[in-house]
């Protein structure tokens, strides 16, 4: 076993649940890289019956959470941030070995969790509330914050522990134990992230089961547990609606944050160096697996030729290969349902019309059969493929005279997540972020569609389903709000100057 496991505390067996204890004991799952192809460690699931232990153990650990001071909780955080910091190395070298983004992406993943603590900690003296002046004399009106409950927080392969951190430090201070159900794709970055988070909660006689963890079949346990107020699920749009629909039925709260379909449009007189390299990262970067991933390329016809010229030649350089070595730009695919995904898009591309003008093969020669080359299509707006979000590195080209055309086909397609235009026009520009332009929940000028901050609230429109997460005012979806009126007067007067009895 690779040294930085041990660092990690991850073991040749592990357990996969965590509720102040290590607990586990159901079906077990072997994790394969899809680096190499080789075993990294086993982990034994929890049953359902440990799903209703840990469920109830951070609903206890939220009575005496919700009382420790916020900034206390941020104390907590800033210290989960060194910790990180600690272990950034060895953290994403694990995201690596797991799921298989190069290692310059896997350590950013970690910068990201860094990122949100210290964002978490400033926001936990900064929850705040507004005052309104109330229409009656000698009254006082304000809104008041309040911890939530457990949070459940559904992550996905492809940022399987940044996506956590967004949830669960913004969650930490504002009171709310996370319950992490990881992907089962991923579980080992979750047990190395909860021994982190273990060892700082002890430190700080934080109640252990603030951070459970959850590893198994148990997404509809959660989804539909009333002891949880609020799921956080990332992932594609089916499991998303199927989340949604369960989290609905009970009237629970849920910030979903699933499938994009991500476009770059470039306008005449654009940078097209800019573009090149904004495209090139946001199209082949996590081999195309992040729900960020440019997958649209929309081009001004001015433009077009000269785009595709630069852009194939940037295709060609893309050094595929082991994502643990730091000259490589593009790792493996996650396993072989991506890859086999991969293909049977290529085969519906070609029936729909499409023409693959770079890639469009699976490698033979690497060291697990999970390597693909970046691919770029000719397609277009009509074919239904391009309505799609494929989770593998295929980016369609289309182009257009018209700048308007082009705006109406980023925003016709179902989801909304990212979006982003390389123009030097201010028309264009302005248009393009006015309530006519983009109706995605990102929208950038100059700068690609994926690699967003955290400062921002992250999430999309539509089919990506409507939650955010991480910066600005997203931590409100983790508290409950509480409108105060509060009479100091003699009197009683009624609302709405109503006359009573
Ligand atoms: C995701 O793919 O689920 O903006 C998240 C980005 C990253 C997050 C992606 N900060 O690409």
């Amino acid at each position: 076993m690779k040294d930085f496991l041990k660092t990690l505390g991850i073991e040749g067996d592990n357990k996969g649940g965590f509720h102040g204890e290590w607990i586990g004991s159901g079906p077990k799952l072997d994790v394969i890289s899809p680096v190499n192809g080789e075993h990294i460690a086993s982990v034994t699931q929890v049953t359902e019956d440990e799903y209703d232990k840990i469920a109830d153990r951070a609903h206890q650990a939220f009575l005496n959470w919700r009382k420790i001071p916020a900034p206390k909780r941020g104390e907590v955080v800033r210290q989960l941030g060194n910790k990180l910091r600690e272990y950034k190395s060895e953290l994403g070298a694990l995201v690596t070995l797991e799921m298989g983004k190069i290692i310059a992406e896997g350590e950013g993943e970690v910068q990201e969790m860094i990122d949100i603590c210290d964002f978490a900690c400033g926001l936990s003296r900064q929850l705040y509330g507004l005052t309104m002046q109330s229409e009656r004399p000698s009254h006082r009106m304000l809104e008041q914050w309040h911890p939530l409950g457990p949070v459940g927080v559904i992550t996905s392969f492809n940022f399987p522990v940044a996506v956590w951190s967004w949830n669960a430090a913004i969650a930490a201070v504002c009171g709310d134990p996370v319950i992490w159900k990881p992907s089962h794709r991923t579980p080992l970055t979750a047990i190395a992230v909860q021994h982190m988070v273990h060892r700082v909660a002890e430190r700080n006689g934080v109640p252990l089961a603030v951070f459970p963890l959850l590893t198994g079949r148990t997404g509809r346990k959660l989804a539909l547990d009333e002891r949880i107020p609020l799921i956080s699920a990332t992932g594609g749009t089916a499991m998303g609606k199927v989340v949604g629909r369960q989290v609905g039925e009970r009237l629970g709260r849920a910030i979903l944050e699933l499938g994009g379909n991500n476009a770059v449009l470039v306008t005449e007189g654009a940078d097209l160096d800019l573009a090149v390299r904004a495209v090139l990262f946001g199209a082949v970067g996590t081999a195309g697996q992040r729900c960020t991933t440019t997958r649209r390329l929309l081009l001004h016809k001015p433009v077009a030729a000269e785009m595709v010229k630069r852009l194939t030649a940037a295709y060609g350089q893309v050094r595929i290969g082991d994502p643990l070595d730091e000259s490589i730009v593009m790792g493996p695919l996650v396993d072989h349902d991506a890859v086999d995904t991969f293909e049977q898009a290529l085969k519906t591309i070609a029936e729909q019309g499409g023409e693959v003008i770079c890639g469009g093969k699976t490698l033979g020669d690497k060291p697990s059969d999970c390597y693909v080359q970046p691919t770029i299509v000719r397609a277009k707006h009509e074919m239904p493929i391009v309505q799609e979000e494929t989770f593998a590195p295929i980016l369609y080209l289309m182009e257009s005279d018209s700048v308007d055309e082009l705006i109406r086909w980023q925003n016709d397609v179902p989801q909304g997540l990212s979006s982003s235009m390389f123009t030097n026009h201010l028309r264009w520009g302005e248009k393009w972020l006015s309530c006519e332009g983009s109706d995605c929940g990102i929208a950038n000028i100059n700068i690609g569609t994926s690699g967003a901050e955290i400062g921002g609230a992250f999430g999309g429109e539509k089919d990506t389903g409507g939650g955010r997460e991480a910066g600005s005012d997203s931590w409100k979806a983790y508290m409950r709000r509480q409108t105060v009126t509060i009479n100091y007067g003699e009197e009683l007067p009624l609302a709405q100057g109503i006359e009573f009895g």
